[in-house]
């Protein structure tokens, strides 16, 4: 039996294939694991705007959100390229891995090349903008 880590990167290397990527050439793959146990995917989505792209990261979040409901909550996500170390989410994608996931999250990053790296969201954003931060103000 596959690990679960195994698994994600797996569906994560299959959606990479579907990448909408004519402009960069670069094929991301998203999967996510919900604390319900269910797993979502993504996959980047070029515009000849460049600047209304989205990655596959944030697409994995809205399908997992669009399934789940607003309570979706992240326990892992693994993100596939072939970039060489294995490329982490970018911070657009970091915030909103954010809003959803805990500190503690797992982001898994692998390459075809057989490496993986894993890190804690906090690891990867340690002083984030959260929804406490909003709230936690002087009045
Ligand atoms: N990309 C992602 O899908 N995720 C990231 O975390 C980094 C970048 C995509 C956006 C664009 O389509 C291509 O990779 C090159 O930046």
């Amino acid at each position: 039996m596959d690990t679960l880590e195994q698994q994600l990167i797996t569906k994560a290397r299959l959606v990479s294939k579907h990448a909408y990527a004519p402009y960069s050439g670069y094929h991301v793959g998203a999967a996510i694991v919900t604390r319900k146990g269910h797993v979502y995917s993504g996959t980047n989505v070029e515009n000849s705007s460049y600047g209304a792209t989205i990655c596959a990261e944030r697409g994995a979040i809205m399908n997992a959100v669009a399934s789940e409901g607003p309570d979706m909550r992240i326990e892992a996500i693994a993100v596939v390229t072939a970039s060489s170390p294995p490329a982490g989410p970018c911070g657009e994608c970091l915030q909103v891995l954010v809003e959803f996931a805990p500190d503690e999250a797992q982001i898994i990053l692998a390459n075809g090349k057989g490496e993986v790296t894993t890190y804690t969201l906090k690891e990867l954003l340690p002083k984030a903008f959260r929804q406490d931060t909003l709230h936690n103000r002087h009045h």
